[in-house]
């Protein structure tokens, strides 16, 4: 046989004859190139079985190649899905005036059908029945005056959307406890229960839906300011958010809490989510006014500045609920939504 270490019969033989070496002497190589020539043809080593790594290193290298087929989802055409921009907790005067901004600028980007600010949008700290902090401004009617100029100001960012407020703990119920605690005798006067009149919401277009609404025609997506605060297992988020679905035993989203967090179940009755909306007050603002738990100005609450939005079906009982983290960093205030920052 004519010596041919590109041969891999022959070197196959010649290995098993002469051993490497030997068979590199024969050929009038060193013996590296016989050692890769013997890998590269695939040749097995001693003690290996023969053939099984170059067989394995065949498949590997000429598998056959799959093509992508296309997916058979596509946009369903003609059918129509609304959206709610949610913003909890506003908390006029001690709103965060750049996530404000930043939801004004989501407004814009988002153009939805609605817009909700859900509950406790003004804070009006002297009704409280918490101790009084007598350096406060007083002055019920400039604060509403004051926190309308912002309302018209979402006008403008979403002119198309129908704008709701539902009432929080900090609004109406401290107007009304305080109606029947200090001052009884006025609380029957009927122009003190058109609330939505005192807070002049009518005339620019809001319309003040108390205790929450349907966002869907299935009573199955409920928003409203909740009640529900859980501190359980050293505080954190969602945990209102299960007790709110275990109240109302749907979907929904509640402010309250100032904490961003979802709550997801899915049983026989179906799937659902819970979501708590976050806020759009400034912590620091309320810790320096001392209407917080903690006032020494390094301890924080953990409140999440953010927004909601909700995409739905108004007749069916699709949706989808996103929360919408506001950041701080570096001094500025922002939202990144789809790769594209919404700053104030
Ligand atoms: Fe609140
Ligand atoms: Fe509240």
């Amino acid at each position: 046989m004519t010596p041919d270490y590109h041969d891999p019969a022959w070197l196959t033989q010649s290995i098993a004859e002469r051993g490497i070496r030997g068979t590199a002497r024969y050929c009038g190589v060193d013996h590296t190139t016989i050692l890769a020539a013997r890998d590269r043809l695939g040749i097995a080593r001693p003690g290996e079985t023969p053939d099984s790594a170059a067989e394995l290193l065949e498949y590997l290298r000429n598998r056959p190649v799959p093509t992508g087929k296309p997916s058979k989802a596509k946009a369903a055409i003609g059918r129509k899905y609304a959206t709610e921009l949610i913003g909890c907790d506003l908390q006029y005067p001690f709103h965060h005036e750049g996530a404000f901004e930043v939801f004004l600028g989501l407004c814009e980007l988002f153009d939805p059908d609605g817009v909700t600010l859900n509950g406790d949008t003004w804070d009006f700290p002297y009704l409280s029945r918490f101790r009084q902090n007598p350096l406060l401004r007083n002055d019920m009617q400039a604060d509403i005056d004051e926190c309308r100029d912002l309302l018209a100001r979402i006008n403008t960012a979403s002119p198309r959307s129908k704008k709701r407020m539902t009432v929080g703990n900090h609004d109406l119920e401290r107007f009304t406890n305080y109606l029947y605690e200090k001052c009884p005798p006025l609380a029957k006067l009927r122009v003190l229960q058109a609330f939505d009149a005192i807070l002049g919401l009518p005339e620019i277009g809001w319309e003040l839906v108390k205790e929450g609404y349907w966002l869907n025609h299935e009573r199955g997506l409920r928003v409203g300011h909740g009640t529900a605060v859980t501190n359980t297992q050293g505080g954190g988020s969602a945990q209102s958010a299960k007790k709110e679905m275990l109240k109302w035993s749907c979907a929904g989203v509640t402010g309250h809490t100032h904490r961003l967090g979802a709550f997801y179940r899915k049983d026989p009755a179906g799937y659902r989510v819970w979501h708590e909306g976050g806020c759009l007050c400034d912590q620091k603002k309320m810790r320096a006014a001392r209407v917080t738990v903690h006032t020494d100005y390094d301890a924080c609450e953990d409140w999440h500045l953010g927004c909601i939005l909700v995409t739905y079906h108004p007749d069916g009982d699709a949706y989808e609920i996103r929360d919408i983290p506001i950041l701080e960093s570096g001094g500025r205030t922002f939202a990144l939504v789809d790769g594209t920052e919404i700053a104030a």
